[in-house]
C-alpha cells in the first residue's frame, strides 16, 4: 500500500500536502478526533469518515481529476480511500468507502449531492432549502429527500458551479439567478440575505423522455378523443393558450402541441429559459437576457416576440407570456402568425383573459379595455386549463373556445369541462368530462382545412 503511495498516479497529487487544504467544492468539517483515536474505540466514528475525505481531497489533483473520465476519476478514487483507510486504519467497511467514492466523484465532476437526483427519472422537481433539507417531487407529489450537503459551504459551492457554468455570478450582490444545467433542466437559486435560511435551489428537471401526446392519454391527463381535438386544432393552426398554476404541465402540454406543426413551418421561439424541445427541422430559438450587473443589456421577451415579427415566421411559440409581450403576441396572432402557442399563469380559462388583458394594459397605459378584448376575441381561438389535482396528478381541466363579445364580455364556451366525481380507495381521483357539442366559432376554419370531420369525430367520441 505504501509504496503506491509513493508512485505518482494521473489526477493524484504527487506529494503528501497540507490535509486542510482547499476541496475542490467546499473543505470537509474540521476537528475530528484522530483516526488512532477513533479506531480506538472500535464503533466506526463518523467524523473519519470527514477525516478520510480530507486526506483523498489533499491527494488529488483538482486540475487534473477535473479532466478525468468519470469511471477511472471513480476507480482511482476507490483506490485511493482503501489505501487511506489501510494507512490510517480507519475503520470503514466496503460500503462507506464506496458511498464516499461516490460522493467525491459527484463533488468533484457535477453537482454533488445532487447528481443522484438528476439521475432519477421519476424525481421531477428538486428544491434544496439550505443545506439540510432537500426536497424532491415524485409522482407529482413533494417530500422531503435524504440527500444533505454536508455545510453551507458544499451547498454555496455547488450553486456558484451552477452559475458559473451559464456565465452568472451568484453572491450577496447578485443574490438571484436563472440558469440552465448542462442536461437542459431549469435552475432558479437564490442567496443569502434574500434566502433567510441558506441558499435555495429549485430545479425542474429536464424529462429526458419527450412526453407527447399518447403518454399524456396514457397518464390520464386528458382523454383520446380529447388528444385528437386539440391535434386537430394545432395541425388548423388555431392560436392556442395553455393557462394553468405553476408545474401543472403546461409547457409539457405546449410541447406536446408543438409536435404536430407541420415540418415545413418556420417556428420561432421566445423563452426567459429554453425548455422548448420542438422536433422541427426549422425552428428558431431565442431566449431572453437578464441586465448585467451594472443593470445593462437586457433583452426582453418583448423585445424578442418584436424581433420575432421581422424574422418571417409562419408561427410564434412564446413559452410563457408573463408581461408587456402579451400585446405583441396578440398583435402577431392578429397578423397572419396563425398557429401561434403560449402558456399563462392562471387558475381557470376566464381567469386567463383576465391575465392577458391586465399584462396589455400594464404595458399600454390608457388603452380601453373593451379595445383589449377585442383583439384578445380577435387572435386567441382556444384556452386550455391544465392543473395539478390535489392526487398529485396533472390533468386537463377544461377546453374552452372563445367565441366572441357579448356586450362588453367576452363570450366563452367549454368544450371538454372535467367533473371531478370522487376519489378512489388508493386517493386517485376519479371523474369524467362534460363535452358541448355545439359547433365552435372556428368551424370554418377547421372546415378550409378539411379537418372539420376529424374535429367532429373526435368530440362525438368523447361523447361516448
Ligand atoms: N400529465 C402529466 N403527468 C405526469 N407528469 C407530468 C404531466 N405533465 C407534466 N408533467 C411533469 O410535471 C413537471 C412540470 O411540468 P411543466 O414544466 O410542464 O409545468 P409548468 O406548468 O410549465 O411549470 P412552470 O409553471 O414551472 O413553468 C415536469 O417534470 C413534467 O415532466
Ligand atoms: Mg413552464
Amino acid at each position: 500500500m505504501s509504496t503506491a503511495l509513493a508512485v505518482p498516479r494521473f489526477g493524484r497529487r504527487q506529494e503528501l500536502v497540507d490535509p486542510n487544504a482547499p476541496a475542490p467544492i467546499a473543505a470537509a468539517p474540521a476537528a475530528d478526533p484522530s483516526p488512532a483515536q477513533a479506531s480506538a474505540q472500535g464503533a466506526p466514528p463518523p467524523d473519519s469518515i470527514a477525516e478520510l475525505r480530507t486526506l483523498c481531497l489533499a491527494r488529488l489533483d483538482p486540475t487534473a481529476v477535473s479532466n478525468m473520465p468519470a469511471d477511472q476519476l471513480r476507480n482511482d478514487i476507490e483506490r485511493l480511500i482503501s489505501e487511506l483507510s489501510s494507512l490510517n486504519r480507519f475503520q470503514i467497511n466496503a460500503r462507506e468507502q464506496r458511498a464516499l467514492a461516490t460522493e467525491l466523484v459527484h463533488d468533484i465532476l457535477g453537482l454533488g449531492p445532487l447528481e443522484v437526483l438528476l439521475a432519477d427519472d421519476a424525481v421531477t422537481d428538486i428544491m434544496v432549502n439550505g443545506p439540510q433539507r432537500t426536497f424532491i417531487e415524485r409522482a407529482g407529489k413533494a417530500m422531503l429527500s435524504e440527500v444533505k450537503f454536508r455545510d453551507t459551504a458544499h451547498l454555496i459551492g455547488i450553486c456558484q458551479r451552477i452559475a458559473a457554468a451559464v456565465g452568472r455570478r451568484i453572491d450577496e450582490s447578485s443574490p438571484m439567478v436563472d440558469a440552465r444545467l448542462k442536461d437542459g433542466s431549469r435552475v432558479n437559486i437564490v442567496f443569502p440575505p434574500l434566502a433567510l435560511d441558506g441558499p435555495y435551489v429549485s430545479i425542474r428537471k429536464f424529462s429526458r423522455r419527450a412526453i407527447d401526446l399518447n403518454r399524456l392519454v396514457e397518464f390520464g391527463a386528458l382523454t383520446a378523443p380529447m388528444a385528437r381535438a386539440l391535434q386537430v386544432a394545432g395541425r388548423a393552426r388555431l392560436n392556442v393558450v395553455i393557462s394553468g398554476g405553476t408545474g401543472s404541465g403546461k409547457t409539457t402540454l405546449l410541447n406536446a402541441l408543438s409536435r404536430f406543426i407541420d415540418v415545413s413551418e418556420r417556428v420561432v421561439t421566445v423563452e426567459d429559459a429554453a425548455e422548448l424541445q420542438l422536433q422541427q427541422p426549422h425552428v428558431v430559438r431565442l431566449e431572453t437576457r437578464p441586465p448585467s450587473l451594472e443593470g445593462k443589456g437586457e433583452v426582453t421577451q418583448r423585445d424578442l416576440v418584436r424581433n420575432a415579427l421581422r424574422m418571417r415566421p409562419d408561427r410564434i411559440i412564446i413559452g410563457e407570456v408573463r408581461g408587456g409581450e402579451a400585446f405583441d403576441m396578440l398583435q402577431a396572432m392578429n397578423t397572419g402568425h396563425d398557429g401561434s402557442m403560449s402558456t399563462i399563469h392562471a387558475n381557470t380559462t376566464r381567469d386567463a383573459l383576465t391575465r392577458i388583458e391586465n399584462m396589455v394594459q400594464m404595458g399600454n397605459m390608457g388603452l380601453p379595455s373593451r379595445a383589449i378584448r377585442t383583439q384578445i376575441v380577435g387572435a386567441v381561438d382556444l384556452i386550455v386549463q391544465v392543473e395539478r389535482q390535489r392526487d398529485g396528478r396533472r390533468r386537463v381541466t377544461q377546453v374552452t373556445e372563445i367565441c366572441g363579445m357579448e356586450d362588453d364580455i367576452v363570450a366563452l364556451n367549454d368544450i371538454f369541462m372535467l367533473e371531478v366525481q370522487g376519489q378512489r380507495e388508493d386517493g386517485i381521483l376519479y371523474g369524467r368530462y362534460r363535452v358541448n357539442k355545439v359547433p365552435p366559432a372556428f368551424m370554418r376554419r377547421l372546415a378550409y382545412f378539411g379537418l372539420d370531420t376529424a374535429w367532429n369525430d373526435a368530440v362525438a367520441e368523447a361523447v361516448g
